[in-house]
């Protein structure tokens, strides 16, 4: 790791960050709509791991080196705030919920009270839903003549039962599938307005009424299951994440959250545990399915631990191999793959001024392909997570749940969900690609996203049922 990189104490004046493209941006904007990713990189290529360049006239800065990340996120963080463009357009939807949450002493108070129910500790109550689900899935793939499946749809259905069993103790219905429709055409209609912010999102064109409407099915998900539990109040003795959120008080004054406050994190918590673990998962098992000697140490290792059985919470310490394949898939394609952050005051990293009021994008589909510390980025290869090889690299070199205190707050959910379904899925199938089927290519909305979805065809591994 180069120690010039370090945040010093100031001693030069600072230079002024290189720059890409037109002062006015439009250059840029034209770009980033053709190919945000390929845009990005180019300017990384051109300027190395930081440089500025404008979009519409905002002023943005893509940092790209883990000392600069980690300064961001965790050593300078009050520094930074989440006030930034790519917060500003997800929050007609996310509203005051966690995720883009920008008035701290709000968000505090919020973390506070739901951090709490999802620990490992607290999660171990909800493994149990990860599995059932699974075993549900697999049972609709029987007898199935060996079809090819949309496995992205598949995975979806999946982890929507699953957030859907955590926090409303409740079966998918048509009014969920009405949700993953509506959180689709968000995230493509909010992908395409970050590449070009343009016009504003209170001018009423086709695209925002859709949003609009997008807006108000998922709305209508999350306010019937919390109407349903307030009105009459429930005596039920359910022990889901709803009742658990409901009847959360923060330590210091021993209030609750309001039905308002109630709904928007509830909404936060299903769109940020959908999305991000069916990408995940639909990519693990593309990856596989390209990676034949991968997939047999996977085999190998879920016949071995966990055989016949279904596997638990428990297991998951003795599932290493599969835990690296997760890793490896995360870094390759990494769904939660950009965020922002607005720099509160001028800044400087690497001996560059960060000038106060910058849009700071954060990258990890470019940062987990950095050269100086992942060889051959482009390959997949899970022996880069074994327990050494990822303590010699700087932890903020991989951060696909992010880092410092706004670091998902489901990353034990989502890491024991990937595993168990990867596992239990594995331990049964395997999920061939079908014969002249063409590589699949990352769609960057606001997840990163397999175009076309992931179609393979699942064949049984044993002949016996299990
Ligand atoms: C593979 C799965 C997942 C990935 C890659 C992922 C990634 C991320 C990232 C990168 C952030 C931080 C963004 C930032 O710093 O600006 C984040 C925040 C968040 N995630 Fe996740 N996430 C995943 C699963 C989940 C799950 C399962 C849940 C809910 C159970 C969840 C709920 C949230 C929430 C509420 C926040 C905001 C936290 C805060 O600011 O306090 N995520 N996630």
């Amino acid at each position: 790791m180069s120690s010039q990189r370090m945040i010093s104490v100031r001693s030069a004046p600072l230079r002024p960050l290189p720059r890409l493209g037109r002062p006015d941006g439009l250059d840029n904007g034209l770009a980033l709509r053709r190919d945000q990713l390929d845009f990005l990189s180019r300017g990384l290529e051109r300027h190395g791991d930081v440089f500025e360049f404008r979009l519409l006239g905002l002023p943005m800065v893509l940092v790209n080196h883990p000392d600069y990340i980690r300064h961001i996120l965790v050593d300078n963080s009050a520094g930074y705030d989440k006030n930034a463009v790519l917060f500003k357009i997800v929050r007609p939807v996310l509203r005051k919920g966690l995720i883009a949450n920008a008035d701290h002493e709000l968000w505090l108070r919020q973390r506070r009270m739901i951090a709490p129910h999802l620990t490992p500790r607290a999660i171990r109550d909800l493994a149990g839903n990860m599995t059932a689900e699974t075993m549900r899935m697999l049972e609709r793939w029987d007898g199935s003549d060996a079809p090819i499946l949309d496995i992205t749809d598949q995975i979806g259905q999946l982890a929507l039962r699953i957030v859907n069993r955590s926090l409303f103790s409740a079966d998918v219905d048509a009014t969920a599938l009405a949700f993953e429709r509506a959180f689709g055409e968000a995230n493509t209609i909010l992908g395409s307005f970050f590449r070009f912010p343009f016009p504003p999102l209170s001018v009423p064109t086709r695209s925002h009424r859709r949003l609009r409407r997008a807006i108000a099915e998922m709305d209508e998900f999350v306010s019937g299951f919390i109407k349903a539990r307030i009105e009459p109040p429930s005596s039920s003795d359910n022990t889901d994440l709803l009742t658990l959120l409901m009847n959360s008080v923060d330590e210091t004054d021993g209030r609750g959250m309001d039905v308002e406050q109630l709904h928007h994190e509830v909404l936060n918590i299903c769109i940020g545990a959908y999305e991000t673990t069916t990408n995940t998962l639909s990519w693990a098992f593309y990856l596989l399915a390209r990676h034949p000697d991968a997939e047999r140490r996977l085999h190998d290792e879920v016949d071995r631990v966990i055989g016949d059985r279904i596997p638990d919470i428990d297991d998951i310490p003795r599932l290493p191999y599969t835990r690296m394949v997760v890793d490896e898939t995360l870094r390759i394609y990494s769904p939660a793959y950009q965020f922002m952050r607005r720099a509160r005051r001028e800044d400087e990293l690497g001996g560059y001024r960060l000038r106060k009021g910058s849009n700071v994008l954060i990258n990890s589909y470019l940062l987990h392909r950095h050269p100086d510390f992942w060889d051959d980025p482009e390959r997949f290869d899970p022996e880069r997570f074994t327990p050494e090889n990822t303590t010699a690299r700087p932890k903020h070199a991989y951060i696909p749940f992010g880092s410092g205190h706004r670091v998902c707050v489901g990353k034990h959910f989502a890491l024991t969900e990937l595993v168990l379904v990867l596992a239990t899925v594995a331990s049964r199938y395997r999920l061939r690609l079908p014969d002249g089927a063409a590589p699949i290519t990352p769609e960057a909305l606001i997840t990163l996203h397999p175009k076309g979805g992931v179609h393979l065809r699942p064949q049984r591994r044993k002949a016996r049922a299990r």
